[in-house]
């Protein structure tokens, strides 16, 4: 104590004395992520005989003095270059060496200064107050809930995967669209079957990496089926296509009746298909090939799952309508050759069509032919109805055709 009050004075008689330690400069704040190396740099001019300690300033606990570690804590070790600078090394930083951290002198009285290390930690989910996949009935309320840790506090936003906007319905009624939500905790209150789909929750604290984990809602309803034409007419020997969408979650399982046989399967009669338009929409084809006239009648789209069932009727009516044949030769194909044996008017387009593709001319007879299934058949007795002239007509410039035809061949061999 004498010396010390004998040393003051001293200093106090000489301002220039070598003898009294000082600090250079201040000491760096350090910002580590976790599990990284830390340094802490303590500058000293004029240490003498004087030593140089660190102390955590929180817990006062002694880190070292001079080039001896004191605390038990393995990962703290220290180092310094001549006697100017002092390092305090912390290897493998947790996040319980946050803090400050004091460089001491022990001149009497001491001198210190301070430096502060924060530990940054990256967000991580706690998986316990974090939702998995979640179910719910059309109406109800869906709470989904990510929360995460680090440091500093990570914050939480949502989105949904397919970029539509999250729908938030306030307790007064109100409802807000939004593209992101933010908040540990989404509430869907009177959720629809169209909020269905993957929620992503994303939690950030601007310490990379950010994190998300997907959450799967799933909105459970009573299947519904729409039918846009209930009552499909068609003329025999045509494809006739009945369609149903069907809209259930859980996906419902989806089939086709035709009273009085039964299911309808696939076959050559029957082409089934089901098309998946979103998570909780199919629709449901048949294509019934070749109407025949035992097809005509009722057909029931049915979707059945775990919440219930439901069906829709569609009924195929026969409509007098063309009846199909197929052309020994395709007059237009003909004339585009060779030329048409009369180009003065236009009787084929309101009854007939060509189809160039499959070679069929299709005529309306104005009647459905008794035998509806023969494609390969000419009703003869369809020349003498309504059309008949137009028939005869059509016959004359066939067998021009023909003629043509064989005097071309005959020609062209010669
Ligand atoms: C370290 O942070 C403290 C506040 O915590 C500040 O007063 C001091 O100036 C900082 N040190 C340096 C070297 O920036």
């Amino acid at each position: 104590m004498l010396s010390s009050i004998f040393l003051a004075i001293i200093v106090t008689i000489d301002p220039g004395s070598a003898f009294q330690p000082e600090f250079s400069e201040p000491i760096d704040n350090l910002t580590v992520p976790v599990a990284r190396d830390a340094t802490f740099r303590c500058f000293v001019h004029h240490l003498g005989g004087y030593r140089v300690g660190w102390v955590k300033a929180d817990t006062k606990a002694i880190q070292a003095i001079h080039d001896h570690v004191i605390t038990h804590n393995p990962r703290i070790s220290v180092s310094h270059n001549d006697h100017s600078t002092w390092n305090l090394h912390i290897r493998n930083v947790q996040e319980e060496d946050r803090g400050q951290y004091m460089c001491q002198i022990n001149t009497d009285p001491m001198k210190s200064q301070l430096g502060h290390l924060d530990v940054v930690v990256p967000p991580d989910f706690i998986n316990e107050e974090t939702s998995g996949d979640v179910d719910v009935p059309e109406g109800g309320t869906a709470k989904l809930t990510c929360r995460a840790k680090g440091h500093p506090e990570p914050h939480v936003q949502w989105r949904r995967e397919n970029g539509e906007d999250v729908i938030i319905r306030e307790p007064s009624g109100q409802r807000t669209k939004v593209s992101s939500y933010q908040g540990d905790i989404l509430r869907l209150v009177k959720i629809t079957r169209s909020e269905m789909g993957a929620y992503m929750c994303i939690a950030s604290n601007g310490i990379p990496p950010a994190i998300s984990k997907r959450i799967m809602v799933t909105v459970n309803f009573h299947p519904v089926i729409q039918v846009p034409n209930q009552l499909v007419g068609a003329p025999l020997g045509t494809d006739v296509t009945l369609e149903c969408y069907v809209e259930a979650s859980p996906k419902s399982i989806n089939y086709w009746v035709r009273d009085p046989d039964g299911m309808v399967i696939p076959s050559p009669k029957y082409d089934v298909q089901v098309v998946t338009k979103s998570l909780f929409e199919v629709k449901m084809t048949v294509i019934v090939r070749n109407l025949h006239k035992e097809d005509v009648g009722t057909y029931r789209c049915i979707a059945k799952n775990s919440l219930g069932e439901v069906e829709s009727n569609i009924r195929i009516y026969e409509i007098p309508g063309p009846t199909r044949l197929y052309a020994p030769l395709d007059e237009e194909d003909y004339n585009e050759q060779f030329g048409s044996a009369e180009n003065d008017e236009d009787v084929v387009s309101n009854s007939v069509s060509s189809d160039r593709a499959n070679r069929i001319v299709i005529i309306n007879t104005g009647s459905p032919p008794r035998d509806g299934g023969h494609q390969n058949h000419v009703p003869v007795d369809s020349v003498s109805n309504g059309d008949g002239c137009f028939r005869i007509k059509k016959l004359h410039k066939f067998m021009f055709s023909l003629v043509l035809w064989q005097v071309v061949r005959l020609g062209g061999s010669w």
